[in-house]
This record gives structure tokens, C-alpha cells and sequence, in this order.
């Protein structure tokens, strides 16, 4: 059983309020806000400090099975509580690929055995698994993962007939990733002439362009509309893309936008300092862009934000621009890092927890998690805009951080997962792993 708990005062962010007091967990789950508290029960005492719901990480790569040497899903779970991040779904560019029934299914097991946190998985679509994405047992996928561009892991989907079949079978939302690789050759071409085999990192954004993020998107958006498919595009990077979405409430949207925290805080002016460290795909682009993203959350063309967490090792990061693989381990810092902007008044603190954690929680259909209400789970975290966080701390196994050297002025406290304080003040705490998410659809 959890240990029950009075979190006490905390100013609490939640369904786009700010309520000073306290929350009351009982058994795992929240009784209540400023509700009559039984005697007994121990109290956390949060000093003024932010209380949130847990993130709800849409998109991450916990890199198990097959690349363990980044990343195991035991050590990235518990990454992900100390940044605050209680739910996640993983993605399946793995070794096997998660694009048959028993590969999902082992997971499945994977993560029973050692998921700190609260855990999913997409299905993977490949050029001809369309009778496996039809058949998949709903209760055991979030959703149905479409990289319609190439990148980590070899994944790529470019049949047009095949991409009309996922699109009008998929019994999942699809979420895509959207690069049209065609143009990403030619852009590496054109580099490769100009500067041989030492392209520098700051080319990254000129070949994985603006043209192949928007080539790609709108092929997707087209196809979701004419097959009345429901889709969710991740990692948007550039301004002119977002002309794809609709401003205003998730709830009706036939297709959605996600957007991760290193497109939100970082440019293309970074890669002098940080070259491989910010390689990702899509690739971040310019100031211009950052800011039409930042803008589009607070107006809601894009409705989720995660991370892409994607550790590579330290040594694999150190290759030139060809060699070294694009992807950032972030589930440590992304909240920390959404509300570094909070403070520089670019989100609002009550933006980034319905982007992080009530969105993703009613885009999947997520099961009594994402908010502080009566009944749903205890997945809650305690945030200290008073103190700051050492970017040099890192648990994620690949050790370095894109984020070493910058100022993140706010620290995460506590976390809990299922009612379990799991974390508190940099150490973590013994109690039961993960539990699967469960889907009310
Ligand atoms: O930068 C990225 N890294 N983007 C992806 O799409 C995949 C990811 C990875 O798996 O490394």
C-alpha cells in the first residue's frame, strides 16, 4: 500500500489555476485539495513551492532492447523522476524493432520488471507490418509510431500505397515523425561538396531544412484528412509548418502538434558551443522559428509538449557532424527547463502543465492520470523556483547533458509515483516500480 500523504503549502498548478494549500494522498491516489486530513498522516511540507502533476512524457527512447550501452529502461526511468516525469511512452527504434505483437509484448515485461515510472509503447510501422498495426492489442500500444522521415534506427516508411493503408487502417492515433528524407540526401550532397568530410554541426539545420520538416508534415496532414485519420505530428521545428495546425482546444482536433523542450529553449546560434550535443532530428533551427513554437504553445497550435529524450554515449557524440548520432538525453531537465522560460514570461507555468501533463494525458486517453483531482493517481512534483539545478548531476547512463553550462533556476524537489515519494532533495527513495498505463477508450 502507499504511504499516505499531506503535501502541504504548495502553490498548486493545476487546470489552468494556481491554488495555495494542500494535497491529501491517500492509498496512492488524491483524495483531495485542502480537504479535512485524517489524523496520522505524515506531511511534506512543499515551503511555497510549485506542485504539479507528473509529466506525461508523449515521446522518449529509453533504448531497451538492443542499445543498452546508452540507455536501459531502468535507468531512464529513474532519470525521468528526478526531473519530474512520472508517465512516459517509448518508442520503438529498438533492437528488435517494437513492430511485431511479441516484441511489444516484451516490453511489456521489460518494463513490469524495471520501469521506475509509469510506462507505454508505441507500435512501430514499417514498410510491411500493416496486418500487425490492424491486429495490435489496444490495451498494450499508446499508439502507432510512423517515421516518415529517416533517422535513429532504420525505420523509414516512404510507400505511398503503404502509408495509405496505415493511415486509413491504424486503429491508434499515428504520430509521425516528419522529414522527407529525398531532400535531406540532396541537402547532405550539397554539404559534403562544399565542405568534404567536415561539415560543421551549424550545417545541421541547412540539411535537415526547413523545406524537408514541411515537405513531410504536409504530406501527413494531407493524408490524415483524406482518410479522416487521427493524427499527432511530433517535434515540430519551424515556423512555417505550424500553418498546418489549428489554434484552440485539443479536445476536437482531428490532428495534433507536439513540440520538445530543446526546440523551445534552444537556436541555431547554440551549435558553435554545443555542435553534437544538439544534433538532433529534426534538426533546432533558427531564433525566429524558437520563437514562433514558444508562441504557438501559449496559443495552442501546438498541443503537447515532451522531450524526444534520446541519450547517445558520450564517445559516440564525440564523432564529426557525419558520425555522431542526432538525439539529446533531456527527461532530467525538461521541466526545469520549461520553466526557465516561464521566467523569462515566454510560457506560463499553467501552459507548461497542460502541455506536459493534462494534453498527453487526454490526447491517448490516459486512465485517471495527468491532474490533481479527487480519484487519480498520486503522480505529483514538487518544484522549487527558489533553488536551482546542477545540470552537472546527471542519472541518465550516457552521463553529459545538453544543458551543462547553462542556468536552470528551479530544482525539482519531490516526486511521487502512484502516491510513492520516490524522490526528495537529489536522493532517491525505495518503493514499488511503474505500473502500465492504462487507456479509457
Ligand atoms: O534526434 C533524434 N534521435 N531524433 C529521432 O527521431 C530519433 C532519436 C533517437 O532515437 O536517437
Amino acid at each position: 500500500m502507499a504511504a499516505d500523504q499531506l503535501i502541504s503549502n504548495a502553490k498548486i498548478v493545476n487546470e489552468g489555476t494556481i491554488t495555495e494549500g494542500d494535497v491529501l494522498v491517500l492509498d496512492g491516489r488524491i483524495e483531495g485539495i485542502n480537504v479535512s486530513v485524517p489524523a496520522g498522516v505524515p506531511t511534506y511540507d512543499a515551503a511555497g513551492a510549485w506542485l504539479l502533476p507528473g509529466m506525461i512524457d508523449d515521446q522518449v527512447h529509453f533504448r531497451e532492447p538492443g542499445f543498452e550501452h546508452k540507455g536501459t529502461i531502468a535507468t531512464e526511468s529513474r532519470a525521468a523522476i528526478a526531473g519530474g516525469i512520472t508517465s512516459y511512452m517509448e518508442m520503438p527504434n529498438c533492437n528488435p524493432l517494437t513492430v511485431t505483437h511479441n516484441a511489444l509484448a516484451d516490453k511489456h515485461s521489460r518494463a513490469a520488471d524495471h520501469s521506475e515510472t509509469n510506462y507505454a509503447f508505441y507500435f512501430g510501422a514499417t514498410n510491411d507490418n500493416l496486418e500487425a498495426i490492424k491486429t495490435v492489442d489496444s490495451s498494450l500500444a499508446c499508439g502507432i509510431k510512423v517515421f516518415m522521415g529517416a533517422s535513429t534506427g532504420n525505420m523509414l516508411v516512404d510507400n505511398v500505397q503503404t502509408l495509405e493503408g496505415i493511415f486509413s487502417g491504424s486503429p491508434l492515433v499515428i504520430a509521425t515523425h516528419c522529414e522527407d528524407t529525398p531532400t535531406i540526401i540532396v541537402n547532405e550532397q550539397a554539404a559534403l561538396q562544399k565542405y568534404g568530410e567536415d561539415i560543421p554541426f551549424s550545417e545541421h539545420s541547412n540539411i535537415r531544412s526547413e523545406a524537408a520538416c514541411y515537405k513531410s508534415s504536409s504530406l501527413a496532414v494531407a493524408l490524415a484528412k483524406q482518410y479522416g485519420t487521427r493524427l499527432h505530428v511530433l517535434h515540430l521545428t519551424t515556423e512555417r509548418e505550424l500553418e498546418l495546425f489549428a489554434a484552440g482546444a485539443m479536445d476536437n482536433k482531428q490532428i495534433t502538434a507536439e513540440v520538445c523542450v530543446h526546440h523551445l529553449f534552444f537556436n541555431d546560434s547554440f551549435y558553435e558551443s554545443k555542435g553534437a550535443d544538439i544534433k538532433c532530428n529534426p534538426a533546432i533551427k533558427t531564433a525566429g522559428d524558437q520563437i514562433a513554437l514558444q508562441r504557438a504553445v501559449m496559443d495552442d497550435r501546438i498541443d503537447i509538449i515532451a522531450t524526444d529524450h534520446a541519450p547517445h554515449t558520450i564517445e559516440e557524440k564525440a564523432r564529426s557532424y557525419r558520425g555522431a548520432p542526432s538525439g539529446l538525453p533531456l527527461v532530467q531537465h525538461a521541466l526545469v527547463t520549461l520553466l526557465e522560460l516561464t521566467r523569462e514570461g515566454l510560457l506560463t507555468i499553467e501552459k507548461v502543465v497542460e502541455k506536459t501533463a493534462h494534453a498527453p494525458a487526454r490526447l491517448f486517453d490516459v486512465k485517471e492520470r495527468g491532474y490533481i483531482r479527487e480519484g487519480y493517481h498520486a503522480d505529483l512534483v514538487v518544484i522549487d523556483p527558489a533553488s536551482t539545478t546542477d545540470p552537472a548531476e546527471i542519472h541518465s547512463k550516457c552521463g553529459w547533458s545538453p544543458f551543462s553550462g547553462i542556468d536552470l533556476n528551479h530544482r525539482v524537489r519531490a516526486t511521487w509515483v502512484n502516491g510513492h515519494l520516490r524522490y526528495r532533495d537529489g536522493r532517491f527513495l525505495d518503493g514499488p516500480l511503474g505500473q502500465a498505463l492504462e487507456f479509457d477508450r
